[in-house]
């Protein structure tokens, strides 16, 4: 079956199974990689390659129309999505969150919108912006790669989310993220989604940094 329950998952990954000798020089590469060297048009693309790829398979099939990541860094991963979405022909309006405005350096002719917000405010900002929340076209595809508040986060956008949008936690390979969002009492385990196996285990099982946290709401 490809979409199951949180319940029904374990935490476990192909990355756990390697010896732990290759494990920390792997993690360790890959984390180097994706901070200095892994660029799209001179900016940063912070993302492991299994990842990225998986974003290629989801954007292509999902199609959406909104997409929301919280976490902008420099912009790069966001340039990427426009960039992946101009080549399909496909129209989205995409949103990037972030507390620093002074990193980012999204090119002029891009119309990725950057909003300023600290995750600590996320219940003020919706107030300040609801048209944006309440107006968002699905599919809508949220990224959540900022890893402050984010069981507040994704409590809050959750009511304008619709039954089969998408929400990825990532960074979930990190064990303390894992429990603080996905098995806490407040994290997604008691919202209404399901993990979406197909991609999650698209080159193995939970090969990459994000472990049973790519859902679809119900
Ligand atoms: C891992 S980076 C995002 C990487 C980007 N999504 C990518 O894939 O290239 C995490 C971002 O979270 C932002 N951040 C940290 N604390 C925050 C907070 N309290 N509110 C909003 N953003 C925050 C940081 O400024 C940083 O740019």
């Amino acid at each position: 079956m490809r979409f199951v329950n949180i319940k029904n998952r374990k935490f476990a990954t192909v990355i756990y199974q390697l010896s732990a000798a290759f494990l920390q020089s792997y993690t360790q590469t890959i984390k180097a990689s994706k901070w200095n060297k892994h660029k799209w048009k001179g900016l940063t693309l912070m993302k492991d390659p299994m990842t990225l790829s998986i974003y290629m398979m989801m954007i292509q099939e999902i199609k959406p129309k909104t997409i929301l990541e919280f976490g902008t860094y420099d912009g790069g991963s966001s340039l990427w999505m426009e960039d992946i979405m101009k080549s399909l022909s496909l129209d989205c309006k995409i949103h990037t969150f972030d507390i620093n405005p002074d990193r980012v350096k999204l090119p002029e002719d891009s119309k990725i919108k950057y909003h300023q917000l600290d995750n600590n405010k996320i219940n003020e900002f919706i107030d300040k912006s609801r048209d944006l929340f309440e107006n968002m076209e699905s599919p809508i595809l949220i990224i959540e790669d900022s890893h402050v508040n984010v069981d507040e986060i994704v409590r809050s956008i959750d009511p304008f989310l619709r039954s089969g949008d998408y929400l990825v936690i990532e960074d979930t390979l990190d064990q303390i993220k894992y429990q603080e969002t996905i098995q806490s009492e407040n994290g997604i385990r008691n919202l209404n989604y399901e993990v979406d196996t197909y991609f999650c285990d698209f080159w193995g099982m939970n090969n990459s940094w994000n472990i049973n946290s790519i859902f679809r709401k119900v």
